[in-house]
């Protein structure tokens, strides 16, 4: 056994993840999640496609795709499949009762959201400590900024009480996504305001691309637990059958 199936948060993440993946159907076009979770089920669908598995896939972020390259996963675009069937991907928080998320931590955020609604359905996986009562509780909401003028872009964040920091590398330097932006990380609890005003004075502010606050995305939540799995839809909780 090896220290990572020890560890029972990353075991628990595993059966998110193994669950996760087990609804991808043959002949699905399946959008591909950023984000350790995610790396899980591009293994284990990588695993289904080596046995025979026949589906086509668009993945959220560069390192997603080249995972999912190296494991033989037929990756397609929007140009020739414009309709995703199954989006699966991981969160940094799940609201519970709403599902409502914040999403983005792994700077994918932008990719995520366009995937996210290109498909009929959004499955996430997630580990127990994902779960959170009020959105913001853990985890800032990132945000993805257009790099000109991101000074005042964060001044504008700031005076909306939402306390932006740039997020920067280890070498001091931004922290740039796939899309050449910058992320500013916001406090929503700081901020006052609700995750849907929230979410709408990110929309309004001018040099915002776009945000980590997904609400009312999510069809289906299933959290890895000690003994299996727990499956969450929007208001309602439900073991699998
Ligand atoms: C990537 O940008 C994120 O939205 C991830 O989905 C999120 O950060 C969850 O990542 P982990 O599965 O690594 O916790």
């Amino acid at each position: 056994m090896t220290t990572l199936q020890q560890d029972p948060a990353e075991a628990a993440k595993r059966r998110a993840a193994e669950w996760a993946a087990s609804q991808v159907e043959e002949g699905m076009a399946v959008g591909l999640g950023s984000g350790t979770t995610s790396a899980l089920v591009i293994e284990e669908v990588g695993r289904r496609v080596a046995t025979g598995l026949r589906i086509t896939a668009i993945a959220t972020s560069e390192q997603s795709h080249r995972q999912a390259i190296s494991l033989g996963i037929p990756m397609t675009d929007f140009a020739r499949q414009p309709h995703l069937d199954l989006t699966i991907d991981g969160a940094d928080e799940v609201q519970q009762g709403t599902l409502h998320l914040i999403k983005g931590h792994g700077g994918a955020l932008l990719r995520e959201k366009i995937v996210a609604m290109a498909s009929s359905k959004l499955l996430i996986a997630v580990d127990p400590r994902k779960l959170v009562i009020a959105l913001g509780s853990t985890f800032t909401v990132p945000v993805e900024t257009v790099p000109f003028g991101w000074e005042t872009t964060a001044t504008r964040l700031r005076d909306l009480g939402f306390a932006p920091e740039l997020r920067v590398n280890d070498n001091g330097q931004p922290y740039i996504t796939d899309g050449q932006h910058y992320i500013l990380h916001c406090s929503l609890p700081k901020s006052g305001l609700t995750p849907e005003q929230a979410a709408e004075a990110f929309n309004q502010t001018v040099g915002v691309v776009e945000h980590g606050l997904f609400l009312g995305m999510a069809d289906k939540v299933v959290i890895g637990r000690v003994d299996g799995v727990e499956i969450l839809e929007p208001m309602s909780a439900t073991l699998p059958g």
